[in-house]
């Protein structure tokens, strides 16, 4: 490789189309006149262990990973970031003269969008809403910053193995619903839902409810508005839309929001700093991302 060749990361990902990474990314290398490209890899599973070992060469500073390699890509790093092994998911790769190193940024980008929302998390009452992978980064983000969890998830027993998972970092509470509720099921069966939900101070939803995707009906939230607190704040990993029913109603009850793209700009402003070792401009990243959401 000359040493004026471009440099490259790679977004691994099957399919690889709706992502804003891209744009965010390459506005940020072209600001900071970084000779670096960023381009989506659709990379089947089988090929994965051949697309890492592209990873090596020289030009490649490292890469994103995401749906549905996060987990699978582990074996084929040299090192584990101490986030990445909590969470058990690597988000992105550095390639140090050939070795990888995996890390999760999810957890950082997430603490950094509720400090730009001026949210500290210390001392918060958070209900978590969801089980899935979203929810193991934000859950790692907020037992290390001291807030008390607790978390509710349409199947109870996911969230009872995620609060298992993170035992050794804080204690979780985990509000139990049946999975399948019978039509003659009592109508407080929500009771402890409501009632740790009208407590909390802040309400994250990590969950795919209301994202607007194949054409579902985007107009539904994971909590209904009755259960809202007085006070707080709520965020939402989704942005499309970029207002959810779930923040439009906490808004209109005088809740603070903040939606999920903060989390993916700062996520990406890790990683890039990491990459690159400079810190990229993160109202760049912003407005690229926001130009291809306005469009849509
Ligand atoms: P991600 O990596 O984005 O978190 P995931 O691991 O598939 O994706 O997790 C999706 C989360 O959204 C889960 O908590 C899931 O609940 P279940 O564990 O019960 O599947 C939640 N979820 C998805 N669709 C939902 C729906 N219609 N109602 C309630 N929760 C839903």
């Amino acid at each position: 490789m000359s040493a004026t060749a471009t440099r490259r990361v790679y977004l691994l990902a099957h399919p690889a189309g709706h992502s804003l990474s891209p744009v965010m990314h390459n506005a940020a290398f072209e600001v900071l006149g970084i000779d670096a490209h960023y381009e989506a890899w659709d990379v089947l599973p089988q090929d994965l262990a051949a697309a890492m070992n592209r990873l090596r060469a020289a030009e490649v500073l490292g890469a994103n990973v995401t749906i549905p390699h996060k987990q699978a890509v582990m074996p084929y790093v040299d090192e584990l970031s101490e986030a990445a092994q909590h969470i058990g998911a690597v988000n992105t790769i550095v390639n140090h003269q050939g070795l990888l190193l995996g890390h999760n940024t999810d957890a950082a980008g997430y603490t950094r969008a509720l400090e730009q929302a001026g949210v500290q998390v210390s001392g918060q009452n958070v209900l978590v809403l969801g089980a899935g992978g979203a929810a193991r980064a934000i859950v790692f983000a907020l037992l290390q910053a001291g807030a008390s969890l607790a978390l509710y998830n349409r199947t109870t027993q996911k969230a009872h193995d995620l609060a298992e998972a993170f035992a050794v970092l804080g204690d979780i509470t985990v509000i139990d619903t049946p999975d399948d509720i019978p039509d003659d099921a009592p109508d407080n069966l929500y009771d402890d839902l409501y009632k740790v939900a009208k407590q909390a101070s802040l309400i994250v939803n990590t969950t795919s409810v209301g994202m607007a995707h194949g054409g579902i009906d985007p107009d539904v939230s994971p909590l209904p508005a009755e259960a809202l607190p007085e006070a707080g704040f709520v965020s939402d990993i989704v942005y499309r839309p970029a207002q959810t029913r779930l923040l439009r109603e906490a808004a209109q009850q005088g809740l603070g929001t903040q939606n999920g793209l903060p989390m993916l700009v700062y996520q990406g402003a890790e990683s890039f700093a990491m990459w690159t070792l400079e810190p990229p401009d993160t109202n760049v990243m912003f407005n690229a991302a926001n130009g291809v959401l306005e469009a849509e």
